[in-house]
């Protein structure tokens, strides 16, 4: 099919939208270079044209409704900017219908929706591509479907939420509370409408179930993602893990283990050697680890309006080319059944613990037999100096099954020694 413009219709002019709109407005000639031919927005649906914007599109291009964008016969190609699964889900859903290709950057909607997108897609056939879901500017997507194909993916671990990353950043080299932190984040506009979906694991488990299914192949259950925030992070664990030659991040972690796919997003004490330990602030980064190529790692802005736009514009050219050439819809989804989940029980790791103990004698000698009756090795400990009657000890531990270091912690916070188990953070290897 010879097309001469490729039309585009915006669903959603806030942060993204607009910023996909800059960006195909400002580099319209390179785009048009690179698409064989201009793409142009021709539409753009908002419900709210009163807040300030940057850039505003023209009048005549501007909507209300979402349904003049995709019922329009001359928009080819529908931008979902958006966010959350409703309304997002059914314009998406009608796009496709009426033979539109597709560009989301909406990971709630992939990481929940994606099986039904892309089979609604593959029916039609028309193309839907997500790059700006996960990872906003950097191109991860697309990287994992093309550049590193040939590879078995063994495992991907990513820093994928900004906030938390800003957060974290501030307590580490500002000593600032947790509280301070988030509201700093929440002032420069980083964090979600919502922040707890930043700092709890969230934003994060959606990316990373993305992410996982394309370098697996394998469709990804979100619910079957286990999520843990940074809210219960001190300023204590920093300063402790600091000593012992870490930082603390939020990784988001994917891994194949022999057929068993572990999907995972906590905080985890990183070596400062590790690349992903000096990516600090509102940045993020992804490390793949592939059978041929090794180590990869991308870094770059994960949020904000022409990072994210950057990747939505990639791929809305990508799909203007599929249009020219009539290869819309080739190869939409390249996932192969569900994935089986290794059970979180069964997921090893290093285990930091810090607790609060009478500083009385024997204390250390129970709570280490313990750890031995439960075969949880023990690589370091450090008892602080005393508050009064009361010792902190940090433990490291070797690589032990989550299950069987819970089991050994109940049993100690059972102790009457024990005033506390303050906190229990994975280390990543
Ligand atoms: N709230 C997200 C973050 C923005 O902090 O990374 C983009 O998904």
């Amino acid at each position: 099919m010879e097309q001469e413009q490729i039309n585009v219709g915006i669903l959603g002019y806030g942060i993204v939208g607009s910023g996909t709109y800059r960006i195909l407005c400002g580099n319209a000639e390179s785009i048009a270079q690179r698409a064989g031919g201009p793409v142009t927005v021709t539409r753009v649906a908002d419900i709210d044209w009163e807040r300030e914007r940057e850039v505003m599109p023209p009048q005549a291009l501007r909507s209300t409704e979402a349904t003049d964008v995709i019922n329009d016969p001359n928009v080819h190609i529908v931008v979902e900017t958006i966010g959350g699964v409703a309304p997002a889900r059914e314009y998406v859903l009608e796009a496709i219908r009426s033979g539109k290709g597709v560009v989301t950057s909406n990971k709630e909607l992939m990481a929940k929706h994606g099986s039904e997108i892309l089979d609604a897609a593959e029916e039609v056939p028309v193309d839907v591509e997500f790059e700006g879901s996960a990872g906003g500017g950097i191109p991860i997507i697309r990287s994992l479907k093309e550049g590193l194909e040939g590879n078995t993916i063994h495992e991907v671990v990513g820093i994928l939420n900004g906030t938390t990353n800003y957060i974290l950043t501030r307590m580490t080299e500002g000593s600032e509370s947790f509280d301070d932190a988030l509201s700093e984040a929440q002032k420069l506009g980083y964090a979600e409408a919502d922040p707890w979906a930043d700092v709890e694991g969230d934003d994060a488990a959606y990316k990373i179930a993305i992410l996982a299914a394309i370098a697996f192949g394998k469709r990804i259950n979100i619910a079957d993602v286990p999520r843990e925030g940074i809210s219960k992070i001190s300023p204590a664990d920093i300063r402790h893990a600091s000593e012992m030659g870490y930082v603390i991040k939020l990784l988001a972690i994917a891994k194949n283990a022999g057929g068993q796919i572990e999907v995972r997003v906590h905080p985890a004490l990183v070596p400062k050697s590790h690349p992903l330990a000096a990516v600090s602030d509102v940045f993020n980064a992804v490390l793949v680890r592939g059978d041929a190529v090794g180590d990869v790692m991308l870094y770059g802005r994960g949020a904000g309006s022409l990072p994210t736009g950057s990747a939505v514009v990639g791929d809305i050219i990508s799909i203007a080319r599929n249009i020219r050439n009539g290869a819309m819809g080739r190869v939409v989804c390249t996932c192969q059944g569900h994935a089986t989940m290794k059970p979180m029980g069964d997921v090893e790791t290093r285990k930091y613990v810090r607790m609060a103990v009478r500083d009385q004698p024997g204390v250390m000698g129970k709570i280490a037999t313990i750890f031995g009756e439960e075969k949880v090795s023990i690589n370091s400990v450090i008892q602080k100096r005393s508050e009064g009657t009361v010792a902190e000890i940090v433990w490291e531990t070797h690589l032990v099954a989550e299950s069987a270091f819970q089991a050994a912690l109940r049993r100690i916070s059972d102790l009457d020694v024990v005033v506390a188990t303050s906190s229990v953070i994975r280390v990543q290897e």
